[in-house]
Formats: C-alpha cells, structure tokens, sequence
C-alpha cells in the first residue's frame, strides 16, 4: 500500500488489479484497469474522496473537507498514474489528489464492481432441524483471537452457536461476553437471572413453557445477540428449542404469500410493563431490509398487546399470526437440546427465535443466566479481528 494516499482508513486494500489507464471526461475521470474492467469516477467524488492530510484529519482518518465548499463543476487538469501505480488528479483550484489502487478499486462504482460487492457480501446461512451446531471451546474463545473470529462469524451467518467449558460461577458469562464488546443492559439487568420465582416479572421467570420468541420486542431494537448460560440444570424439562426465524419467513413467503405480506405490514404492539416500566413497541413481525430480505423477526406471544388492525386486516392478521406460529412447531425447523452447566448459547436474536420447555422445580434447581450485545459491536469486532 502507498502511504501517501492511504489516510482515509485503517483497513488495508489488496491491490486486486493495477490501473492501466486513465482518460478525463466531460465529467469524471476513465479509468482502466489491467484486467480491463473500465471504471468511472465521477469529478466530484474523486475530489470527495481525496485521502490527503488536508481533506481528512490524519489522526481520526475522518474527513474534514465539505464537498460543498468545492466547486461543483471543479475540473482535472491533469489526470494520470503516478511512479508508485497511484492515480493521481491535479485539480484546476490547485488541489491536488492521490488515490491507491486498492483503495480505488474496492471502492469503484461500475456495475459489475458494485455487483461483485453485493456478492461479496456475508449471506445468511439458513438452517432447519438438522443443522451442524457451531460448538466453541470457552478456553480457546478468551485466549486466542482466531478462535474468537470463527466463533462471531458462525454467530453471525448461522445465528446460532453454543460454547462449553464455560465457568459455572455466576457473572462468568459477563468475561465471554465482553470478548466482544460492550454489554447491553436492560431493566433486566446486566445479567439476568432466568430462575423460577414467586414475584415473577416475566415469563421467563416461571416454570412455565416458553414458547418461540425474541427477546425485548418491546423496544424499538431488539438486542442484537443473546446469551443464556447454564449454571444450574438438575430440574426435570426446560429444553432448549430454537429454529431460525429467517428460514421459516422465507418458506412462508413460499407457501403462503399473503400472510407473509401481513406479517411485513400489518404491526403488532409489544408490551413488558411491571410497577416500575412500561416498554412498548409497535412494528410489524417480519421487517425487511432494502433489498426485500428478511431482516427481522419480532415476536413473542407473552408480551403481545391486543391487536389493533382495521376490521378489513384483522382477519387477515389473525390467518397470518396462526400461521406463523404454527410453523415455528413444524419439526422440519426445530432444533431441541438440553443444555447442560458450563454451555451456554449465544445466538442472533434478531433472527433465530428461542423457546423453552416447562420444567418441574420440585425435581431440582435450574439457573441460567443471560445477557445482551447488540449486533453493531458484534460486525465491529468481526471487522477489527479481520484487519
Ligand atoms: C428468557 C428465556 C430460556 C430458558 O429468559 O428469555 O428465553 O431456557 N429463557 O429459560
Ligand atoms: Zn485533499
Ligand atoms: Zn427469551
């Protein structure tokens, strides 16, 4: 990489392809590539994107030009690829610019760049009953940081994993969780204790049979991951189920697009309210992202309110709901698993749906605890761990 024009990041850029040539247009600048693919940039965004100490503060690598403060019809007045393999742009207010090819080239904006980028991209990988479950080794997780980066990765694209050869003290889970960042805590707690209690102030807190769901739909962002870790588990049930919510969205967009249209529409309210709070959201079950994929799932049946549609929607909510609901108890899409002190699980709540069987507290003590990361500081860590 040339140090001259590398101020803009802290990545570093392969050199994929070495600029071959370069011709200015009326207004942007041509620029072929040894593998001839031919990319445009526009004068603007060449200029916006000047690297040089001048246009972004060396030590944040954060840009403090203003295009607006540019010209907009700001000329080349020479544009060409300097000894080092740079392109480098004279402007004709007397700025001048230098560009890595690598940077220049992960960056490119033709079609097919832009398509390579898309593809590029990490993709979910669906899974049903039969999934391989990712399973870490704690030690390895808290002393070795390519163990850490395949751990998030699977956290990431699977949406599931489980540790083992966790400590079975109570707050170990807070030294794992911390790997990757920043604990999110909520009126829960930062760790919360899943125990059955007599002033329950959640479902969660009883024997009972908790059935599919994400945790906190109650807030505008659901919490990105989840950790529960077994300390405790002499009692007879509360087994583990999960199924990824984004393989049951995409088979019902397949066999029953209505309903998996409501779902994406029509939005139901979530309430956890106790003497003290009073969360609630309001937001359809499945969102979608830009590019019409699933995104995410937004559900649990304990902490729904009434259902408020107009009188045309709600039966159609009602079908839809059902239907939902009846798939996430299809065996094709669930996974049951007992988990056992020293595993815990770690999984993308946004996305995998969690449930437990009921358990019987006069057969034994059962204590999990568990603890939220949000999905930012996950892909940060991911991307730091791969620079
Ligand atoms: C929860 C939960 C699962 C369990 O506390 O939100 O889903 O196995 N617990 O107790
Ligand atoms: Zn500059
Ligand atoms: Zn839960």
């Amino acid at each position: 990489m040339n140090t001259a024009a590398a101020f803009a990041d802290f990545r570093t850029y392969p050199l994929i392809s070495a600029l071959a040539g370069v011709q200015t247009l009326a207004d942007s600048v041509l620029v072929k590539w040894a593998d001839d693919r031919v990319s445009p940039f526009h004068h603007q965004w060449l200029r916006d994107n000047c690297p040089c100490p001048q246009c972004v503060y060396t030590v944040t690598r954060e840009q403090v030009l203003e295009i607006v403060d540019v010209a907009q019809d700001l000329m080349p007045d020479n544009a060409g690829i300097d000894s080092e393999g740079c392109l480098s742009v004279a402007w004709q207010d007397g700025h001048s610019s230098r560009f890595d090819p690598g940077w220049l080239r992960a960056h490119a904006y033709d079609d097919e760049s832009r398509a390579e980028r898309q593809q590029r991209k990490p993709k979910a990988r669906l899974w049903h009953s039969d999934l391989q479950l990712p399973v870490f080794e704690y030690q390895a997780l808290m002393s070795d940081s390519d163990a850490l980066l395949q751990w998030l990765l699977a956290v990431r694209d699977v949406g599931l994993t489980q540790v083992r050869g966790v400590p079975t003290e109570p707050g170990s889970l807070k030294l794992i969780a911390q790997r990757i960042s920043f604990i999110r805590e909520s009126n829960f707690g930062v760790l919360f204790n899943v125990q059955s209690k007599a002033d329950a102030d959640s479902n969660a807190y009883t024997a009972f049979n908790l059935p599919l769901h994400s945790d906190l739909p109650t807030r505008e962002l659901q919490p990105g991951l989840q950790f529960l870790h077994c300390l405790v588990n002499d009692a007879e049930g509360g087994e583990s189920i999960f199924v990824d919510g984004f393989a049951i969205a995409d088979t019902l967009r397949l066999e029953a697009p209505e309903a998996f249209k409501s779902l994406c529409e029509i939005p139901v309210e979530f309430r956890n309210k106790d003497r003290h709070s009073d969360y609630r959201c309001l937001a359809p079950i499945i969102a979608l992202d830009a590019l019409g994929q699933v995104s995410e799932i937004r559900m649990a049946n304990f902490l729904r309110g009434p259902f408020d549609a107009s009188v045309e929607q709600m039966p159609k909510l009602y079908q839809a709901y059902r239907r939902f609901i009846a798939m996430t108890r299809e065996p094709r899409f669930r996974l049951m698993q007992r988990l056992n002190p020293g595993e815990l699980w770690c999984f993308d709540n946004r996305r995998t749906l969690h449930a437990r069987n009921a358990f019987d507290p006069a057969t034994g003590a059962r204590h999990f605890q568990g603890c939220y990361v949000d999905r930012d500081e996950l892909l940060s860590r991911i991307l730091v761990l791969q620079r």
